[in-house]
């Protein structure tokens, strides 16, 4: 197996505090989410979340941790609205007011999408084959409507450098990338409206190690430069480790401890985490 490089020294959670004016950007309350039952199995449902509670400030990184069916990506869909929570509120932190989000309609939730939006982890499903990668970055800024053609044109290829990308991947289809410059692609599509939140959902976990550290660091770089928050779901310690302030630990889709990303990925306190760690 190939180890992952070592990451660079100041990346080292430690050495990475906090935002310091912890301006608060979402508020998860109690959340809880049921799927429809699959196939014929009879008996009670177990929610996939059930009572969830989580915080983000403006700025921060919050890590999401658990074994896989833990409920990491229901969480994230969840405040994404892309599924229905059955209990619970999901508050955001808009610049002017709050507002409860659990139950945006579709026409309100297209517009949220300036604020908040995903990072998947598949770079291959995640983009449309069939589309340039500048009108792939360009469709959202027609969308919000607040751009002229040439400011568009622009605005994409400011963010193509912006993700470590040239200017003239605009004209390319995704077929011609690798699988760490379609993830840049998609980080780029996500960061092209300079939304406050980004849900990265596994977004390294597709790529090989070689590639995994520079997606990372390319995510803390965008973070000095635009102060986005990221929730940020993984099942590895080491990238939460690298890429978190504060993290939290699901299983069986209730959060069992949480804490700094650095003190709960060396010196947790629940003994399921401590299975993680040494797993
Ligand atoms: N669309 C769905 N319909 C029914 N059940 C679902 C659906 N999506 C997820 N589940 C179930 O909900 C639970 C939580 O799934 P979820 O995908 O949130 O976990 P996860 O922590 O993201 O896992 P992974 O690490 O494998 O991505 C699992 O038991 C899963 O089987
Ligand atoms: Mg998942």
């Amino acid at each position: 197996m190939t180890e992952r490089p070592p990451y660079p020294p100041d990346a080292n959670v430690a050495e990475r505090p906090p935002p310091t004016a912890a301006e608060p950007l979402l508020e998860v309350h109690d959340l809880s989410v049921s799927y429809g039952r699959r196939g014929r199995i009879r008996g009670p449902l177990r929610p996939a979340v059930d009572g969830v509670t989580l915080r983000l400030s403006r700025g921060e990184t919050l890590g999401l941790l658990g074994e896989s069916g833990s409920g990491k990506s229901t969480i994230g869909n969840a405040i994404l609205g892309l599924v229905r929570p059955t209990a619970g509120r999901i508050v955001f932190h808009g610049a002017v007011h709050d507002e409860d989000i659990t139950h945006a309609p579709p026409a309100r939730r297209r517009r949220l999408a300036r604020h908040i939006q995903v990072v998947f982890q598949d770079p291959y499903g995640s983009l449309n084959p069939s589309r340039t990668i500048g009108q792939t970055l360009s469709e959202p800024l027609h969308v919000t409507r607040r751009h002229t053609r040439s400011q568009a044109a622009a605005r994409v290829s400011d963010t193509l450098n912006l993700v470590g990308l040239t200017a003239d991947a605009a004209e390319r289809y995704p077929a011609a990338f690798s699988g760490g410059q379609r993830q840049r692609i998609a980080i780029a599509r996500a960061i092209v409206l300079e939304p406050d939140l980004i849900v990265c959902d596994e977004p390294t976990s597709a790529l090989d190690l070689s590639v995994q550290a520079h997606v990372l660091n390319l995510l803390v770089e965008l973070q000095h430069t635009l102060g986005v928050a990221y929730l940020f779901i993984s099942h590895d310690l080491d990238v939460i480790r690298h890429i978190a302030h504060r993290a939290a630990v699901v299983r069986r889709g209730t959060l069992v401890e949480e804490g700094t990303a650095h003190q709960l990925t060396t010196r947790p306190s629940h003994p399921y985490t401590q299975t993680l760690l040494t797993a």
